[in-house]
């Protein structure tokens, strides 16, 4: 090794001791006489003095240092003088009197600063990702990652699950989104697909008597890349066979609780995570990936509103709708400009716009509410109990706004609620940051219908199992149908999905059918996994955490594009590369491929 010691790791027990170092020049500074480098590696930074009365040699080749400059240094721990100690740093009580060193490489000017965490643009920091991972920051979060896969490993391996290796040359496996394909050369005209997950790959091997499966596996998915989303992710994939719906989440609660404990111990959790089936998450959150930090649950008022003579309200209601509000929480006395703002939120969802009721100041009961005190359009068509009765269903008290909707659609009234919650939420401040509020979504519907293509779709993915009781549903009311599909979701983000997988190949088949796929469809595009199935298949389920997302939850990172080494950008390239990028005519040529002219 051409060092003894890490920078990071020294401290007072290394007084006197004689060391050597080697990393980046973090900063120089050149002071009375001496020059002072704070020296870094991955461990961490370290002061050394370069004392010309020490050595002069030294002294001029530190002068030449600049940042970023990879050198090495050998030198003697000593006790910094009293003063000039520097509490913020791990070594801060000690620095390294160098006697010897040299420079082992030079570094051009950094197109950033990489020790000071400054706001940079995204794209240079992208470009320049082998600068931007030496930042604090960064490293830390390349830390933790790795920190979560190896817990995930060591947790699944105690539970008798082995890590097997899946193909990324594939057929296609859908899972919602569009397919990344690599045209064949060896078969003219032919494509694989990238896997979007390893879904029936994790089926077959329970066909195989695997029994315990997981997979840190990468994925691709060709969709618009999000805060959350990106085309190229990974994913912990895992599958049991002989397990129901409770088995699965028992385990991953476990997983989770015992991750967030050793990794973060400071962030606090509900345990056990709460449940709310698909159909409660939407009517209390509006969504079903709620963020349970935020309070402000959305209730229905359709009944009390239905004794007023407000005409919005009544002609929702007669035409199936529903009306509903949120309250938030001390904000009466908002602004004209301020709701104006809001009603743009729950109208770009498709609401027509919001009612409010302002609660008077803060402070005395809602008892002593009077209507002079709710400065409303709404106190001509309310009666003052109608007003106390909605309070008091929105759990509101003086000082707080409350926001009602009505709609035709309870579900855009659901929805627009949802948003006009986030963004509350947002502006209030409201999302506790040292709290992973977990919850698990039960009992969706197997499948939505699809407007725009005239097709049932599925929820989840085609292998999902109808719930037993609602299977005889299908044929006659396939709406009613529940999966046996589970969701995690973690402060708003849904960070897993999975379900107990249909097992034989009669009812996949029928749901296939279901879906819209011909026999002959089916046949070339699911045939393997059908003809599996007759071979003795067990029943089987899985899940699949997203590594990235809950690498960013416990980072608390605002995009997933801070916790994946080499992201793609927002437009999904990768900007250190310059991918996607042409190929040579020669290349085409192999592939059997022409370039179309667009338009
Ligand atoms: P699903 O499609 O719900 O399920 O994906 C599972 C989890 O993967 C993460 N995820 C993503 N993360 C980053 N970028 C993306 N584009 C992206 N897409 C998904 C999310 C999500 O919850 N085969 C099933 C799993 C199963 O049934 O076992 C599947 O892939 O955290």
């Amino acid at each position: 090794m051409l060092k003894s010691h890490s920078c990071g790791e020294l401290n007072k027990k290394h007084l006197g001791a004689k060391v050597t170092l080697a990393g980046w020049v973090n900063r120089r500074r050149d002071h009375g006489g001496l020059t002072f480098i704070d020296l870094r590696d991955r461990e961490g930074i370290v002061q050394v003095v370069f004392n010309p009365e020490v050595s002069k040699l030294c002294h001029e080749v530190a002068s030449q240092m600049r940042s970023e400059y990879v050198v090495r240094v050998s030198g003697e721990v000593a006790l910094r003088p009293p003063g000039t100690e520097n509490p913020k740093l791990p070594t801060g009580d000690i620095e390294v009197i160098a006697y010897n060193t040299d420079i082992l490489n030079t570094s051009k000017t950094p197109p950033f600063y990489i020790n000071e965490d400054t706001e940079i643009e995204e794209s240079l920091r992208l470009k320049y990702r082998y600068l931007d991972l030496r930042r604090a920051r960064m490293k830390e979060n390349l830390l933790l990652r790795y920190r979560v896969v190896k817990f995930i490993r060591d947790f699944l391996d105690t539970k008798g699950f082995i890590e097997i290796e899946t193909p990324i040359l594939i057929k296609s496996t859908p899972e919602g989104a569009r397919d990344y394909l690599v045209p064949s050369r060896v078969h003219p005209g032919k494509f694989y697909a990238l896997p979007q997950s390893p879904q029936q790959l994790k089926q077959l091997l329970m066909v195989a008597g695997v029994e315990k499966y997981f997979q840190i596996a990468k994925c691709f998915r060709d969709e618009d890349t999000r805060a959350d989303r990106q085309p190229e992710f990974t994913q912990l994939d895992l599958e049991m066979s002989f397990v129901e719906e409770e088995d699965i989440l028992n385990l991953l609660e476990e997983l989770f609780i015992s991750m967030v404990k050793t990794i973060k111990p400071e962030i606090r959790m509900t345990k056990p995570f709460p449940r709310l089936t698909y159909t409660e998450a939407m009517e209390y959150y509006g969504t079903d990936k709620p963020d349970l930090r935020l309070g402000m649950e959305i209730r229905d008022l359709s009944d009390i509103v239905a004794q007023s003579n407000f005409s919005i309200f009544l002609s929702a209601i007669a035409e199936g709708g529903k009306v509903k509000g949120i309250c938030a929480p001390g904000c009466a006395n908002y602004t004209r400009h301020q709701l104006v703002e809001l009603n743009e939120v729950v109208r770009n969802v498709g609401a027509e716009g919001f009612i409010t009721l302002p609660l008077g100041a803060s402070g005395g009961s809602i008892n002593d509410l009077t209507l002079e005190m709710v400065r409303s359009v709404a106190t001509k068509f309310l009666t003052l109990d109608q007003i106390k009765q909605i309070a008091e269903r929105l759990g509101a008290n003086r000082g707080d706004l409350l926001f009602i909707i009505a709609g035709k659609a309870s579900k855009i009234v659901d929805v627009a609620l949802g948003e006009l919650r986030l963004e509350l939420g947002r502006r209030l401040k409201l999302a506790d940051p040292n709290v992973l509020a977990f919850i698990f979504i039960v009992d969706f519907p197997l499948l939505w219908w699809n407007e725009e293509t005239g097709q049932w779709e599925a929820m989840h993915h085609p292998f999902t199992a109808p719930k037993d009781e609602d299977a005889s549903l299908l044929d006659v009311a396939p709406e009613k149908v529940q999966g046996k599909h589970y969701d995690i979701v973690c402060n708003g983000c849904e960070i897993a999905g999975g379900s107990i997988r249909i097992h034989t190949s009669e009812l996949q088949r029928k749901i296939f059918k279901l879906l819209g796929y011909n026999d002959d469809e089916i046949e070339e595009r699911f045939g393997h996994l059908l003809e599996a199935f007759d071979y003795g298949a067990p029943p089987h389920g899985g899940i699949a955490p997203g590594i990235d997302r809950i690498v960013m939850l416990l980072t608390g990172e605002e995009t997933i594009r801070e916790v994946i080494p080499f992201p793609k950008s927002q437009t999904a390239c990768d900007l250190t590369f310059s991918a996607p990028s042409t190929i040579t005519e020669q290349q085409l040529a192999e592939l059997h491929l022409r370039l179309r002219e667009e338009s």
